[in-house]
């Protein structure tokens, strides 16, 4: 059996990215017969960028509702939310004990905090959360409580993932008394989608404010967000070149290959890019119009998705909770008698 796992952070309201880098596949992946899937609300992660309670409420009921209109099927996979298995924060502090400091000074968000701050004149930690700080730790015993070995992300979330595997090493070797206590986790991308671009041409993040809304706002909004996406304005009469631009990147992620490519020599064969756009979200509302429905339906019901929740914690922890009892006998924290 291989065990997958993957998790959202819940700020804000889920887009293309995250379906086409994360969510999709995990849950193609958890219709097989060989695979143990787990995913969840990465809702303690919300807490690190997001000092709004009403909104994580929300965006975790958003997020769940997502996962569940998406195909999520709770019978089969354990579905649950981070905070709901209080091994998961238990296990990061035993982690953080054993976790080198240069180590986590390399991880990309604080890097990249720390040098906002210095183009800014600032002192390099100004308003640098310890949560900040630890949440390659955090997101490390996300995976290893339930000692995953397959975790399906988004590139920006490898080196998350290499941190977790160099935590996870350090421990066997210190504790393991020569038997490994955590498999080695490896990330699963999809090189097509593994950074699916936003309006911009960026990576689509809700941190640049450019992307296309996976459910909210229906189809009007997709439409309305992808008439946004940049495109270049050759000459009239110059070929365009589609390969490798927003457009084209995000069509081929909802389509065949074969239709991708029809799509590409159609643009530059004179397709005009307001009638791409078009074909465009027609496409992506081929795949998301029935899960839309769905999602419709289930966020009308927080009870239900409450219920869901706190049964697939309840799966998680007989996992977790004997997992935990060897791992506090291995670092010296198991009873005295
Ligand atoms: P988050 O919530 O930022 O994103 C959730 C998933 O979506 C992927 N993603 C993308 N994939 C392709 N193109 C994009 N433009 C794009 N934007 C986002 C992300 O790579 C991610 O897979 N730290 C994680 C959540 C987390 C987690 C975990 C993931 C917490 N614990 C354990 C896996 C395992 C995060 O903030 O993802």
């Amino acid at each position: 059996m291989q065990r997958v796992l993957t998790g959202i952070t819940t700020t804000g309201t889920p887009h293309l990215g995250n379906y086409v880098g994360a969510i999709r596949p995990a849950i193609q992946a958890s219709r097989q017969p060989q695979v143990d899937s787990f995913l969840f609300l990465a809702d303690y992660h919300a807490l690190v960028k997001c000092d709004d309670p009403a909104r994580v409420a929300r965006s975790r009921l958003e997020i769940a509702a997502t996962w569940l209109a998406a195909g999520l099927d709770p019978q089969r996979a354990v579905f649950y939310r981070q905070s709901d298995i209080p091994e998961i924060p238990e296990l990061a502090w035993l982690l953080s004990c054993v976790s080198a400091k240069g180590l986590l000074n390399r991880a990309h968000a604080y890097k990249a905090a720390v040098d906002a701050n210095v183009a800014a004149a600032e002192d390099p930690d100004a308003g640098i959360s310890m949560g900040l700080y630890g949440y390659p730790v955090l997101m490390a015993a996300d995976i290893l409580i339930f000692n995953a070995h397959k975790v399906p992300v988004g590139r920006d979330q490898v080196q998350h993932i290499e941190m977790a595997r160099d935590f996870a090493q350090r421990f066997n070797h210190l504790f393991g008394r020569g038997e490994a206590l955590f498999e080695l986790p490896e990330a699963v991308i999809e090189e097509q989608v593994a950074t699916l671009p936003g309006l911009d041409g960026r990576k689509m993040s809700k941190s640049y404010d450019n992307t296309v809304p996976l459910f909210a706002g229906g189809a009007k909004a997709t439409l309305e967000a992808i008439k946004r996406i940049v495109t270049d304005s050759r000459a009239p009469g110059e070929p365009k070149q589609p390969e490798g631009t927003a457009l084209q990147l995000i069509f081929e992620a909802f389509a065949s290959p074969a239709e991708a490519a029809g799509f590409a020599t159609a643009l530059r064969e004179g397709l005009g890019w307001g009638e791409a756009k078009q074909r465009l979200a027609a496409r992506i509302e081929d795949d998301l119009a029935p899960m839309r429905e769905r999602y419709a339906e289930l966020i009308a019901r927080p009870d239900d998705i409450e219920d869901i929740l706190q049964a697939g914690a309840r799966r998680a922890r007989t996992v977790a909770t004997p997992f935990m009892a060897r791992l506090r006998e291995a670092v010296g924290l198991g009873r005295l008698g």
